[in-house]
């Protein structure tokens, strides 16, 4: 083993050394990604695992829990999965109950659920549109942070993440109160840091850019599409899920210490401002 480091030390110095760090930060941690059997939600506990976290994996289905359960362990991950619709109160009490007992705490949530149950004009959005959206977006992500406060709290500490859009920057066609929702978690990070700070709470955001996942296939499925949006792309591919875990790992690493009611675009350089 030491022969290993050395040998790898004296190859390379500097990146050997920050790599190894890095992966070693996060052991003894234990990280909640809320809808994380597939897309983003899936590539952060990858990611958050690979760095030595204890990851709990959950959706709404137990097909896709176990299929992602089995995933991360062929990759060495230590991983717990439960089913958990993030709509539901008894559901989010399960998760954080199921969390604290079989891991003794937790460190790290990453709130990544989101719906988009509308593509239409905005003023054809009907009040039953916006209070599914708002409730799964963002209230339910506010009260799963809630949930696990008292238990970073008593670990000493914690970081929070929300996963927010481009589309809360730049609210896209057809697709209005979804986009509204991914603005105000932008608001929800800032609201939450200073006072969460006093509990030694992080709580950050990442805003992606179009990624390619089931949830936003409809977005990359046309050849004539996906030109369109490279046309607005610096780097000129859609982003993969791994893109955005491995931000999401680093958010919530000590390599981030510094930072809280920050919000960081990952957009293979897609201009945005609010
Ligand atoms: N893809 C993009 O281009 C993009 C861009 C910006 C932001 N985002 C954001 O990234 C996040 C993840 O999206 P994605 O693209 O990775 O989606 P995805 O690949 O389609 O995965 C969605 C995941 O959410 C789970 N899920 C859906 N509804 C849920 C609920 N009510 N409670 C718990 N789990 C639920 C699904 O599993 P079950 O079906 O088993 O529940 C699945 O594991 C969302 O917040 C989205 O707004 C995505």
């Amino acid at each position: 083993m030491l022969r290993s480091v050395a040998k790898c030390l004296l190859a390379n110095p500097v990146s050997a050394c920050r790599r190894t760090m890095s992966h070693s930060s996060l052991a003894g941690k234990t990280a909640i990604v809320t809808a994380s059997t597939d897309g983003i939600g899936l590539a952060a506990a990858e990611a958050l695992g690979q760095r030595g976290a204890h990851v709990v994996v959950s959706s709404r289905r137990q097909a896709n829990v176990d299929k992602a359960v089995s995933l991360l362990r062929s990759k060495n991950i230590q991983v717990t999965g439960t089913t958990c619709n993030v709509g539901k109160s008894e559901d989010r009490e399960k998760l954080v109950q199921l969390t604290v007992d079989q891991c003794g705490g937790v460190d790290i949530l990453v709130n990544n659920a989101a719906v988009n149950p509308f593509f239409g004009n905005i003023m054809d959005s009907t009040e039953a549109v916006w209070d599914k959206i708002l409730a799964i977006n963002v209230k339910s992500a506010f009260l799963m942070t809630k949930l696990v406060v008292p238990h970073m709290e008593k670990r000493g500490g914690g970081s929070v993440v929300f996963v927010s859009s481009i589309a809360g920057y730049q609210p896209m066609q057809l697709l209005g109160p979804y986009s509204v929702s991914k603005t105000a978690l932008l608001g929800l990070t800032r609201a939450l840091a200073p006072e969460l700070a006093q509990s030694n709470i992080r709580v950050n955001c990442v805003a992606p850019g179009i990624i390619k996942t089931r949830f936003s296939s409809a977005l990359w499925q046309s050849e004539e599409l996906v030109d369109e949006f490279k046309k607005q792309l610096a780097i000129k591919r859609l982003g993969e899920p791994e893109d955005i875990g491995g931000v999401v790992a680093f958010l919530c690493s000590d390599d981030a210490a510094y930072m809280t009611g920050e919000t960081l675009t990952v957009t293979g350089g897609m201009s945005c401002r609010l």
